[in-house]
Parts: structure tokens; C-alpha cells; sequence
């Protein structure tokens, strides 16, 4: 098969994770977008749904829209994808900040996908309010699998700077929380956050960071190499049951590994 622009350019792994280097953003939001529509197809023809927690932020913003444009409109089996989210800030869904309302934007409206396959955060609710009600609502769509094991076919995250992912922020005090989803306050914002947690983002088939920007270089190595515990570096809470997390990253992103991988030899390398 030729490669394709977004085929990567690189792969590592360290322990269970694998480690994609593309050729740039856009490769990279690209290569995102196809696994989306390959894990969505295989999850539909195994078990007739597929269930994603989406990330928020700017990162993933051009990759939700090519999954709005073709091929995908086509490709992608909208009728059985429901669609979750890592995080949401507390702020109502018509909010400039609000996640559902980037993910509505540059996805949900250009895809035919029914509204109770949208399970939104409620950032307008009472925060504890709002996190009671979606634990409330994973149990309901997952109670057979309680505990929440393979609860989503795929979680989608990006990182920040100093190593936070969905809303769990070094220092988080929800990294051990049992309830799927909480409602921290993060005192780096000066503001409660709505956010999956570790035990929700962990009941996943397949885990996929999208990092890029060489700002993120020392949390992406940190997050791999380093040893931190998940408390100073919450992407270290992020070891889901099925051991499947892949980290899709541009050149800039990954400069912290200049080494090679941990000698881990790649699946079917
Ligand atoms: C959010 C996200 C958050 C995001 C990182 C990276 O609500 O902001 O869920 O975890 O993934 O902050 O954000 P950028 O992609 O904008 O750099």
C-alpha cells in the first residue's frame, strides 16, 4: 500500500504506549480523523455501536472537521457512534469556551447522528450537579459492563503544557475518585471543571493523545519517559484496562524523545 501524508514518519513505544511521529499538525490531525473512522467501523461490525469520549481544546478542532467532511461523512457509521466527552468547562453549550458547542461546530452539525447519541456535559448545571448526572448516565448507557469496563470504544485526549489531560490538573484530587465523572475545582484556572475520570478514561478499548507543538516536548516526554507520579502529571493516570494508548504526535511535539524508544520492540515490528 503507498503511504499516505498521514502515515507516520516515526513510531517508538515506551511500555504499552505506542508513539506516532507524522510530518507535521496536519498529518497528524489527519492520521487522528482515519483511526476515528477504523475503530468506528470495527466497533460497529463487532458489537453494533461505538462509543467515544471526545477531547476539547483547539488541538483536535481541524480533525473533527475533516470526520464532518468526506470521505468520512460516508465512511463513518454516524447512526451508531455516540458521542461523550472527556471534559467539559462549566459554561453553557452556546458559551465561545464550551467544548460541545467547538465539537457541535465542527462536527455534530455536518453529521447525521440522532441527539440522544449526544451525551453532553452539563456546563450550565451546578458543577456536582452536572458530574452526578453524567456518572448517573455512563451507568445507564454502561450498566451491563459495570464495572465500567470497555464503557468506550475510544477516548480521545490532548495534554497541556505541565502535563494535565481532559480536566485533571496536576494536584487533581479526583485521580482516585471511583465516580466516572467529577466536578474538581482547578486552582489554575480559578474555576471548577466537569472531567472524566481516570476509572471512566481508563474503561476504554483504545486510548489516542493528539499532542503537537513544541510546548508540549517536556510533558509528552515526561508523560513517557519520565516517572512522575499521576498526582504531578495526570497523563500518567491515563492506563487503560486494554493497554491500547497510542500518542499521535508532530516533529516538535516529540522532541523530548530523541532517543529512541525504550527498546520495547513495536507490535509486528
Ligand atoms: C480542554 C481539554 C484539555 C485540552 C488541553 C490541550 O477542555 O481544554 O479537554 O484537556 O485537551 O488543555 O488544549 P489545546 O488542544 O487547546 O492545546
Amino acid at each position: 500500500m503507498s503511504k499516505t501524508e498521514s502515515d507516520p514518519v516515526r513510531t517508538l513505544t515506551f511500555g504499552t504506549a505506542t508513539v506516532e511521529v507524522l510530518a507535521d499538525a496536519v498529518a497528524a490531525k489527519a492520521r487522528l480523523a482515519a483511526r476515528f473512522a477504523e475503530l468506528a467501523r470495527e466497533a460497529v461490525a463487532a458489537r453494533g455501536r461505538f462509543d467515544v469520549a471526545l477531547a476539547g481544546g483547539s488541538t483536535p478542532q481541524e480533525a473533527y472537521a475533516l470526520l464532518g467532511s468526506p470521505p468520512y461523512l460516508k465512511e463513518v457509521p454516524w447512526a451508531h457512534v455516540h458521542i461523550w466527552f472527556g471534559d467539559e468547562r462549566c459554561v453553557p453549550p452556546d458559551h465561545p469556551d464550551s467544548n460541545y458547542g467547538m465539537v457541535r461546530g465542527q462536527l455534530l452539525s455536518r453529521v447525521d447522528i440522532a441527539s440522544d447519541h449526544v451525551h453532553r456535559l452539563a456546563g450550565e448545571r451546578v458543577p456536582e450537579e452536572a458530574a452526578a448526572l453524567y456518572s448517573a448516565e455512563l451507568g445507564a448507557a454502561f450498566g451491563p459492563r459495570l464495572p465500567l469496563r470497555y464503557a468506550f470504544d475510544l477516548v480521545l485526549l490532548g495534554m497541556g503544557g505541565e502535563g494535565h489531560t481532559a480536566s485533571l490538573f496536576p494536584g487533581s484530587k479526583v485521580l482516585d475518585w471511583q465516580a466516572p465523572a467529577a466536578a474538581p475545582y482547578v486552582e489554575k484556572l480559578g474555576s471548577p471543571r466537569l472531567t472524566l475520570t481516570p476509572r471512566a478514561l481508563n474503561d476504554a478499548r483504545s486510548v489516542i493523545f493528539l499532542v503537537t507543538g513544541g510546548g508540549k516536548a517536556w510533558a509528552v516526554r515526561e508523560s513517557l519517559k519520565g516517572n512522575r507520579a499521576p498526582a504531578e502529571m495526570p497523563t500518567r493516570a491515563v492506563r487503560p484496562s486494554s493497554g491500547q494508548v497510542t500518542w499521535l504526535l508532530d516533529p516538535e511535539a516529540a522532541a523530548g524523545l530523541e532517543n529512541a524508544s525504550d527498546g520495547t520492540p513495536a507490535a509486528g515490528a
